[in-house]
């Protein structure tokens, strides 16, 4: 299998932070237009401006890396090699906001090869905050470090969380719930788990879990990872993926909470 230096990973994440503003840019203009909205299961919302996200970020990929697959929510078909070089995209992560005009929206781009998640960008075009790493490089802001905090106390923390589209999954995440608010000073549902876990890196938030999708997390483990987070589950390991693929509930937190939010967390 071809290997990625650090010459090519650098590159590889300028172009996807350059390809991710001109997406952010592109739903800003298409949110101020006529979007159109439909439902993919249930209650899972996409709009119009989820698939031309998806159609510009997928153009532009495959013009400058014919070879390399992209995985991305709007347009995945067949069978993924999860252990092959892989982009991995989600065109509007946080599109309930999006449709609702709040601004907590991103899109997220990694890129991973022998199953590990090498680098990955999250762009929140309504607040201009760029987050972005590449492993072994640490994490940033828009071009500025970031690290996680170091609060200890699980009563000053504020953790975050987000809830299934499939509400016959909800039920069983309400004990989590209820031990997170009995035990910490707050909870948070951002609604963008790309953000969510972003913001763990940054230090505005002390813990996030969630079972998502790869594509909401790959980027954010990159830059989650590189700002000093600890990152685990709390449910069982999937032998069929690459273990840093495992998205099933997915702890992100500070190095200083992560054993007591790990005690508290389970899997029903
Ligand atoms: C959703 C968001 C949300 C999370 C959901 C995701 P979408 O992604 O990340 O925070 O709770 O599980 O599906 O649908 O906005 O791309
Ligand atoms: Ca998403
Ligand atoms: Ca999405």
């Amino acid at each position: 299998m071809r290997d990625y230096c650090d010459i090519d990973l650098e590159h590889m994440l300028e172009f996807a932070e350059d390809l991710a503003v001109k997406a952010g840019h592109l739903i800003k203009e298409l949110r101020g237009g006529k979007l159109e909205f439909n439902y993919k299961s249930g209650s899972e919302l996409v709009t119009s401006a989820d698939l031309k996200s998806d159609e510009l970020i997928r153009r532009e990929l495959t013009a400058q890396y014919p070879d390399i697959p992209i995985y991305s929510e709007e347009s995945h078909k067949g069978k993924t090699d999860f252990y092959g070089p892989l982009w991995i995209v989600d065109p509007i992560d946080g599109t309930v906001n999006y449709a609702h005009g709040h601004f907590n929206v991103s899109i997220s781009i990694g890129f991973a090869y022998n199953g590990e998640l090498k680098l990955g960008v999250v762009y929140c075009p309504f607040l201009y905050e760029k987050f972005s790493a590449l492993v072994g490089h640490g994490a940033f802001l828009n071009g500025d470090r970031i690290y996680c905090n170091q609060i200890d106390d699980l009563s000053k923390s504020i953790i975050a969380t987000g809830f299934p589209y499939d509400k016959t999954k909800r039920p069983a995440l309400m004990d989590n719930v209820r031990k997170i608010l009995d035990n910490c000073q707050d909870i948070r549902r951002l609604a963008s788990a790309a953000i969510d876990i972003c913001w763990v890196a940054c230090g505005r938030l002390e813990g996030y879990f969630e079972t998502v999708s790869l594509w909401d997390m790959a980027a954010g483990f990159v830059i989650a990872k590189e700002a000093g987070a600890a990152i685990s589950n709390y449910g069982p390991d999937n032998p069929d993926m690459p273990k840093e693929f495992n998205c099933e509930c997915m702890l992100v937190s500070n190095q200083k909470l992560h054993r007591k939010l790990k005690d508290i967390l389970y899997l029903k």
